[in-house]
């Protein structure tokens, strides 16, 4: 980490807004520096004089002020730093940036910005659930803003539910995930690297599948970080409903042995992340036609055939194996024997483990234990984004010679 990032942090109106100053100091303590925005509802909360003492700068509160204009425009506020952080996001200020609004100093420079914005919401727990905030989430995602997702918790308001602020600690470890990515060259140019993502469908009949849950999430953002690295990435994803990451080279495809092919045709390749929910069996026969119920009698008979693996085939010794290899487990219990026991099954480098017996299924955070032959991490929990950015970082060094 050199010590001369900035970040343009904007703090909106929110109970939440007290951790954005236990946020600044984190970040300076990493050498990061912070250049903050109080909104007029952040003014509530926090006092324009401690976030000025947090940051030892002065603090931007105002659109039309005229000092603030002639010391430094709004335009350039916005572009000055290397990454914008609204935190805590309100509601408010999230449907701003979703639909362009430039009302105030807030909004106008997360729309004046030409740099990474990074959000973490903190809402009431309906207006987190609204269709509306969703949208919202949505579009901004789409639009490339990163986010560190509300927690679960007891809310100031007395209500129970998501919608509290990560805390600092958690958005101080995506600000240096993200610190950690873009300061690094291009460490990854001219590694070509395949990632699976997405589950696997396997037909029944024209009309049914058998499949796993699988969001693609995690894949998706680790494809993403990759080729933010500069790898010429090969994403085989199946069904999901996300957008393809930009700079990523994506193959759709909906069976295992679809999968399997298209990763094939992708070798040779330096890396592989098998992060994909891959469907162990398919049924060994799928119907032309439509099953109908009245002519196969009570209930179907269902003849399995087992599936190939992906993971297990990449990682098989020889010239074709990538240099890396790596897979991904998801254990209820006993997360690190189990992981250990799938690298010798599959014959893998490393192994990511995350226990799903919470709500990381579809979800966007995650805490992982990262094995690599006999050295086990625990990362602490972040976003799925995180943990792709500090995966795709420690790719880039296992492959740097
Ligand atoms: O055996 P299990 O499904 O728990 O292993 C998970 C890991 O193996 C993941 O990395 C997954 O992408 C990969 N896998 C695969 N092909 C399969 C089954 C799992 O690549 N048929």
């Amino acid at each position: 980490m050199t010590r001369d990032q900035r970040i343009l942090l904007i703090i909106g109106g929110g109970v939440a807004a007290y951790k954005s100053l236990a946020l600044i100091r984190l970040l300076a303590r990493k050498g990061i520096k912070t250049r903050a925005i109080l909104t007029k509802a952040g003014a509530e909360f926090v006092t324009p004089l401690s976030v000025a003492a947090l940051t030892e700068d002065k603090v931007y509160q105002d659109l039309f002020s005229l000092t603030d204009e002639a010391e430094m425009g709004h335009i350039e506020l916005s572009r000055q730093a290397d990454l914008i952080v609204a935190a805590p996001a309100t509601a408010d200020l999230m449907a701003k940036a979703a639909q362009g609004l430039a009302s105030d100093l807030a909004s106008t420079a997360l729309l004046a910005t030409d740099k990474p914005v990074l959000m973490a919401p903190a809402m009431n727990v309906r207006m987190w659930l609204h269709p509306a905030t969703q949208r919202n989430l949505a579009r901004l995602k789409a639009d490339g803003v990163r986010f560190v997702e509300p927690e679960e918790g007891p809310m100031a308001c007395g209500e129970f539910g998501v919608g509290r602020m990560a805390e600092p600690e958690t958005i101080a470890a995506a600000v240096e995930a993200f610190f950690s990515l873009s300061v690094t060259p291009q460490t990854l140019a001219g590694k070509r690297i395949i990632v699976t993502a997405g589950p696997t469908i396997e037909p029944l009949d024209p009309v049914r599948f058998l499949s796993n849950r699988s969001s693609g999430k995690q894949g998706y953002a680790i494809a993403e970080s990759l080729a933010r690295l500069g790898a010429d990435v090969r994403l085989v994803s199946g069904p999901v409903a996300l957008e393809a990451p930009s700079r990523v080279k994506l193959s759709l495809v909906e069976t295992a042995r679809e999968m399997l092919a298209a990763c094939e045709a992708a070798l040779p390749a330096d890396a592989a992340v098998c992060v994909a929910a891959v469907a162990d069996w398919r049924p060994e026969d799928p119907a032309a036609a439509k099953l109908k119920k009245d002519k196969i009698g009570a209930q179907p008979a269902l003849a399995l055939v087992e599936n190939p693996d992906i993971l297990k085939t990449l990682s098989r010794k020889g010239p074709r194996r990538p240099r890396l290899v790596i897979g991904f487990a998801a254990e209820t219990n006993d997360v690190e024997a189990h992981a250990k026991a799938k690298i010798a099954k599959k014959g893998c480098d490393w192994i990511i483990a995350n226990d799903v017996s919470g709500d990381v299924m579809g979800g966007d955070a995650n805490t992982v234990m990262v094995i690599r032959g006999d050295a086990v991490d625990l990362w602490p929990p972040m976003s799925k984004t995180a943990v792709a950015d500090r995966l795709a970082q420690a790719v880039a060094e296992a492959l740097t010679p």
